[in-house]
């Protein structure tokens, strides 16, 4: 009887929000489409989710050489309740996921017809995973969720806090013009403002959990035998070429938004990293009627709003963009998901005439299939935090954005989109750009295949 044939299994575990579960879950269809054998892990809070959304757009559907699979993240219902639950769950997926991820990592492979796991493939926040991978002796890859200047800035808190540009010394920092301090020594990158490089910076507190962690996280990534990126090299290429100095195997693979599901009729069909994989998976219900509502407007005509997964906004602030989106006098989709609003409020929050006032040109739902929206024609406009997936989404629909940022890498990433890319005047050229890139022959294109002759070298 001839060898069965050890074919690549990659193992992805991103941390459990939808800014990392999207991007990890688009790589792995990539991978997959390409002949490697993939295990996609989410926690099994996330996972009942899903389960419970079946019939419902996002179910899960495991295919032929593609599973998925759960661990539990150890959070208590009162963690999970709590308003800083983000870091009760980074603090618990390291307490308790490395040994059941492990474990199940060797379970997987006892099943018939499953190769052994090949490498694990992480997300930024998770670094604990490399620990699984040393352990299961595989390589490991680090699917760092931002920029590479994002990563470079998160890279560099480390000689921001050395050199005493932070912790700052007193609230007046904050306001005095301290920010504005130009960092012209990061390699790669022109003179920015201190205030740009990451909202970590901005802390009185030398213990501070965002500056530790993300310094951590971000350096971590050197145990890794890659780096890949979400990003394309046209678009940050000075950057990209000092990381390469630092992170010999760097993957730029963007935009992952290129990665479709078939969706035809829309501003962008067909192109790039294209195949026909199973749908993305939404933790939230996606407000389909927003579509049809989007047919009716004019071309280019709409606005649309969000802040992604994670922001949360003061009641003055919803209220600010709420009379600012009504004196526009333009029609606007925005997603007020529950939780913009601390206290879980969602458009209850939304001031009392609001709706009334705004009624015959606005659409307000509580989550979307953003990629498709962002693809509609009448969508002309998009008013984002600047999380990357929605940077880069925006940028692959050739959409203009009006940045505001406020949390990580969002202020490097809008500082960018204003300063370095012009997107507002730039959009259409960059849209060309992200085709050309993930079109067969572009750089991200090229860098897939890099990285799965990598990943399948071993194979016999
Ligand atoms: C997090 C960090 O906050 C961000 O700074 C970092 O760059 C990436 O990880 P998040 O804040 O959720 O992400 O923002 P973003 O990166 O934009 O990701 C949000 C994702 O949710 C996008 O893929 C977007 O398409 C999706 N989304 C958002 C929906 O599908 N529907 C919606 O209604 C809103």
């Amino acid at each position: 009887m001839g060898e069965r044939r050890r074919r690549a299994h990659a193992m992805l575990f991103p941390f459990p929000c939808p800014g990392h579960i999207n991007p990890t879950l688009k790589l792995a269809e990539l991978l997959h489409s390409r002949g490697v054998h993939v295990t996609f892990v989410n926690t099994e809070y996330n996972q009942e989710r899903l389960r419970r959304r079946r019939g419902g757009g996002g179910e899960l559907r495991d295919m032929e050489g593609f599973r998925f699979e759960a661990v539990s993240d150890g959070l208590s219902e009162e963690e999970r309740a709590s308003p800083d639950r983000t870091v009760k769950l980074y603090l618990s997926l390291r307490r308790n996921c490395r040994a059941p991820l492990v474990e199940l990592a060797r379970r997987v492979a006892r099943c018939k017809g499953v190769p052994p796991v090949t490498c694990v493939v992480l997300s930024g926040l998770v670094s604990f995973a490399l620990a699984v991978a040393e352990e299961l002796a595989v390589p490991a890859f680090v699917l760092w969720g931002t920029s590479a200047c994002g990563f470079v800035c998160t890279l560099r808190l480390r000689q921001l806090r050395q050199r005493g540009y932070t912790p700052l010394k007193d609230e007046s920092y904050l306001t005095n013009g301290y920010l504005d301090t130009p960092i012209d020594w990061i390699a790669g990158m022109p003179t920015v403002r201190l205030g740009d490089i990451s909202s970590f910076v901005r802390t009185l507190d030398p213990t501070s959990f965002g500056l530790r962690v993300e310094e951590e996280e971000a350096n971590s990534c050197a145990r890794a035998q890659g780096l890949i990126l979400n990003t394309f090299d046209d678009l940050e290429s000075d950057v990209l070429d000092a990381l390469g100095d630092e992170f010999p195997r760097v993957y730029t693979i963007g935009p992952l938004a290129a990665a479709m599901h078939g969706r035809v009729g829309d501003r962008a069909s067909g192109h790039g990293h294209s195949h026909g994989g199973p749908p993305g998976l939404s933790l939230w219900e996606e407000d389909a009627a927003c579509m049809a509502w989007l047919d009716a407007q004019p071309a280019g005509s709409v606005l649309y709003v969000s802040f992604g997964s994670l922001a949360v906004m003061s009641l003055d602030e919803l209220a600010e963009f709420a009379w600012g989106l009504a004196d526009s006098h333009r029609p606007f989709l925005w997603v007020v998901r529950p939780g913009l609003v601390a206290g879980d409020r969602g458009t209850d929050a939304l001031p009392d005439d609001f709706l009334a006032a705004t009624k015959d040109r606005c659409f307000i739902a509580e989550w979307c299939a953003q990629e498709q929206v962002l693809r509609h024609g009448a969508v002309g406009g998009f008013l984002t935090h600047s999380g990357w997936n929605s940077t880069t989404e925006s940028i692959w629909a050739g959409v203009p954005m009006i940045c505001w940022p406020g949390f990580a890498d969002q202020y490097i990433n809008s500082r960018y989109v204003r300063d370095e890319w012009g997107i507002g005047r730039n959009a259409a050229k960059w849209k060309a750009m992200t085709e050309a890139a993930t079109a067969p022959g572009g750089s991200s294109y090229d860098n897939l295949d890099k990285l799965v002759d990598e990943l399948r070298q071993d194979e016999a």
